[in-house]
């Protein structure tokens, strides 16, 4: 049998994986394993421990001739042929509720960040701006009492609301489909988005990618935003138009935007975004806790012993 890792996995859980096991590793740290690489690796790999950056496309299949068992550290898994997955017996694994409270503890972070002017406020301190104290100096937006919507309430979005419960603030959810139970048990209230957007002080965006999903945010949907609320998105790059969103940032039709995802990335250093004051941009860490990165190598090294015995994986998305 042999396990293909995509990128560098360094952990003691690595020693479980029986001594007759082949294993391959990509082991240049925080890079992609090349096309042509992982085109070969495949060829002859029974399972695969991918990643978000990993296409996974018809390509890749008609290469993956031995394939058994997808298992991918992550909880999206747009960048996964689904379709043909499937069509091939092949379970494809994932690893969500782990990091959902780390996904959303980052839409707080990026939430604040933007609210309290933070990025901008240190810049202008080493650009030694700072001459005295300012009665409205790096004025921001207050998050207590304000109101949050969130875009698809899922698991991440359960937790953002609980956390943003806790912040006095109310909230209220755009979603596929209205959940009634999650709403008496959150107290939040489901909103069509164009509503949504109109009330919300926040809009945190959670919709997975999908054709569905695509630009959900486009100038119509940013206009209807308030000048003084903030867009955070820790989903998908994709769900966003970002020549839009740069428009209506730079003519201060919304406060700022906090920014996890790209529709392209990495984000290239002269994108239009990253000359904006009113722009905080991460490179895809919404799950980037050591605790939270340890328990999704473990799912997902779990899901690829059990799609080797051919049991059940703890979090398939196509079974
Ligand atoms: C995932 O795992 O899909 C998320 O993008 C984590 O940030």
């Amino acid at each position: 049998m042999k396990i293909l890792f995509t990128r560098l996995i360094q952990s003691p859980l690595l020693e479980q994986i029986p001594k007759e096991y082949e294993v391959v590793m990509w082991e240049e740290e925080n890079k992609i394993m090349p096309r042509n690489e992982l085109l070969k690796e495949v060829s002859d790999a029974d399972a695969i421990f991918a990643n978000l950056t990993d296409r996974l496309d018809s390509e890749f299949f008609e290469h993956a001739k031995k394939l058994k068992i997808i298992s991918t550290m992550a909880v999206g898994f747009d960048n996964i042929d689904l379709q043909e997955a499937t069509k091939r017996g092949i379970p494809v694994g994932h690893t969500p509720d782990v990091l959902s409270e780390a996904v959303a503890e980052l839409a707080l972070t990026l939430m604040f960040a933007c609210a309290r002017r933070v990025v901008e406020s240190m810049q202008f301190i080493r650009e030694n701006k700072w001459e005295s104290w300012g009665p409205y100096l790096f004025a921001g937006q207050k998050i207590s009492g304000a109101k949050l919507g969130i875009i698809g309430m899922g698991r991440i979005g359960k937790i953002l609301a609980k956390q943003a419960k806790a912040l006095n603030m109310e909230v209220v959810y755009a979603n596929r489909r209205r959940d009634e139970e999650t709403e008496k048990a959150l107290n939040v209230q489901f909103r069509d988005l164009d509503s949504l957007l109109k009330e919300s002080d926040y809009v945190v965006m959670l919709a997975p990618a999908s054709e569905e999903t695509y630009h959900i945010m486009g100038y119509r949907e940013f206009s209807l935003m308030k000048a003084t609320s903030i867009f955070v998105n820790v989903s998908r790059g994709s769900t966003v138009d970002e020549e839009a969103l740069y428009k209506v940032l730079s003519e201060h039709g919304i406060f700022a935007a906090g920014l996890d995802v790209f529709e392209i990335e990495p984000i290239q250093k002269d994108h239009p975004l990253l000359s904006l004051d009113n722009v905080i941009a991460v490179p895809h860490i919404g799950s980037a806790t050591k605790e939270t990165r340890d328990k999704m190598v473990e799912i997902a090294l779990k899901n690829i012993f059990n799609g080797l015995n051919n049991e059940q994986l703890l979090y398939t998305v196509n079974e």
